[in-house]
């Protein structure tokens, strides 16, 4: 995603005004979750809030919709959002990126089984795949 400066998040409760169903199933995943699992004085530390939250300065908490789809400030308005190019074009991104979970699900972390994006992406997608119940 491109790099994010603080003004340009608005969180996931702008989100969630027109993506509902997006954002209750997100509600369901350790995403959402992943603030809640620290100690109050990890909560304070950058180095567990860097993958831990959006931005935690902002109140932003969680792994929110915009660490995977980019800042939101200019995309997540109506007209813009009904323009999948013009969307793109000012910082919307599609959510399976190259590179946008190894940012955070780095090679050396604490998993004895590596990090398989192909595996993990099904808990990630907000709806099931074509065919499923
Ligand atoms: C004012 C309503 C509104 C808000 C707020 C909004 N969206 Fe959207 N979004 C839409 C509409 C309308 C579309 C296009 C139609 C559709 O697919 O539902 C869309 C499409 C998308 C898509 C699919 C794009 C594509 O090319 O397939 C993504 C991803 C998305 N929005 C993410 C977000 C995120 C993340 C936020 C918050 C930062 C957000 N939206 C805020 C209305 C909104
Ligand atoms: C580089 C990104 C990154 C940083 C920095 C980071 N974490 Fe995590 N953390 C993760 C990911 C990704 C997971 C999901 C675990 C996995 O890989 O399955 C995780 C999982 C966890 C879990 C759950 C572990 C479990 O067994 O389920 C805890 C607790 C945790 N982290 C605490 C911390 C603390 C405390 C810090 C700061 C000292 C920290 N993390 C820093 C990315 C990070
Ligand atoms: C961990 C990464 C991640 C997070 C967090 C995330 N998304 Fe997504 N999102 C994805 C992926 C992956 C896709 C599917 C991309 C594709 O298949 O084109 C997607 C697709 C979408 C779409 C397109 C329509 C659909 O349902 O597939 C919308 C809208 C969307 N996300 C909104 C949101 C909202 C709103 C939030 C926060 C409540 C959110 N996303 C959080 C990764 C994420
Ligand atoms: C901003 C950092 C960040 C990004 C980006 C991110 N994750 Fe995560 N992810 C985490 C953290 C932190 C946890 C641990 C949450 C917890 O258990 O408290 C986690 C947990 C998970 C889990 C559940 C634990 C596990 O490893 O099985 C899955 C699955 C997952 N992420 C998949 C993805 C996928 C797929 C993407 C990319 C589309 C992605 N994540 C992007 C930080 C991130």
């Amino acid at each position: 995603m491109p790099e994010a400066v603080a003004s340009d998040l608005v969180g996931a409760l702008r989100c969630r005004t027109c993506h509902a169903e997006a954002y209750e199933q997100w509600r369901q995943t350790p995403h959402a979750r992943a603030f809640d699992r620290l100690a109050p004085e990890q909560r304070r530390d950058p180095r567990c809030t860097a993958c831990h939250a959006t931005a935690a300065d902002e109140g932003l908490t969680g792994v929110q919709c915009e660490s995977c789809h980019g800042p939101g400030r200019h995309y997540a308005v109506d007209a813009v959002m009904r323009d999948p190019a013009l969307a793109r074009a000012v910082g919307l991104d599609r959510g399976d990126a190259a590179g946008v979970c190894t940012r955070c699900h780095t090679a050396d972390g604490p998993r004895l089984v590596p990090f398989d994006p192909d595996a993990a992406m099904p808990l990630v997608r907000h709806r099931p795949p074509p065919g499923a119940h």
